[in-house]
């Protein structure tokens, strides 16, 4: 069982990310419209949320919004919206009872004051908890958090706080949403895209890729073990040859 066998051997990635994509198409697919594949796609976070903490995945980061999702129509946003203060406000509990720590990374300063209030109060909820660190990246761009993190480092540099040949690649990191996050080890996206869309472009750099064609409301345990198999087939080189003539 790839369970035990992965934990006993210390192979479980510490972290997954995942670009949860092609909640619209399975609702095409169905005549059905985006919203439903959407609700879908909820349930399939309850699972990926319940396996990697089966697995032993010491961080899970799924992508939910994008900063340039924000650009959908109004309706669908809305959906959208409402879906995840459906999402904050019934798994809050479930979540803090399993000891998973739940952390929110993007720009919160365009979401609804409400629902800001709901990810402060679930992130000091689950805030002490050590089993899983869900990590969800909402109203998050790759791009945007680069440049916020440049623009703190220049202000540090204004206050003659910090000299610019002090600013390296633990400096830079150190501003951004993950500061106290490690970098992905394997990054899935689903539905057959073969792209990162602005999503932890710096994170990422040494990421192992694997792109599957299931579609996230379709996304299973089954799914998220087969992709970690298929990390465990990689050869992680980091730039350094590896007994490669
Ligand atoms: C992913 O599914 C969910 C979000 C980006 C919010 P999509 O809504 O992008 O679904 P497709 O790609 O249109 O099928
Ligand atoms: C990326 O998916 C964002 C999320 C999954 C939240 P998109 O569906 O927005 O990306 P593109 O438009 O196909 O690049
Ligand atoms: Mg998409």
């Amino acid at each position: 069982m790839v369970e035990g066998f992965a934990r006993r051997d210390g192979m479980v990635p510490t972290h997954v990310a995942i670009i949860m994509d092609g909640n619209g198409r399975w609702a095409k697919a169905r005549g059905l419209p985006r919203t439903a594949g959407h609700r879908k796609g909820v349930e399939a976070v309850r699972r990926t949320v319940k396996a990697a903490r089966e697995l032993g995945i010491g961080y899970l980061t799924l992508f939910s919004f994008s900063s340039e999702n924000w650009a959908r129509p109004d309706g669908e946003v809305s959906d959208l919206m409402q879906l995840l203060r459906f999402y904050l406000r019934s798994e809050i509990a479930d979540l803090h009872k399993s000891g998973v720590r739940l952390r929110v990374i993007g720009d919160r300063s365009r979401l609804a004051p409400d629902i800001i209030k709901l990810i402060d109060n679930a992130e000091a909820v689950t805030g002490g908890n050590t089993n899983l660190t869900l990590v969800v990246a909402l109203s998050y761009g790759a791009r945007q958090e680069l440049v916020l993190a440049a623009r703190r480092l220049a202000e540090q540099v204004a206050a003659g706080q910090l000299e610019p040949r002090e600013i390296d690649e633990s400096a830079l990191a150190a501003c951004l949403h993950t500061a106290d996050i490690p970098d992905p080890d394997l990054l899935i996206r689903t539905s057959g895209e073969q792209r990162l869309s602005n999503f932890l472009l710096w994170q990422s750099a040494y990421a192992e890729l694997v792109f599957l064609d299931t579609l996230w409301p379709d996304f299973s345990k089954r799914d998220l073990e087969d992709a970690i198999k298929e990390f465990h087939r990689r050869e992680r080189r980091y730039g350094a040859s590896v007994g490669t003539v």
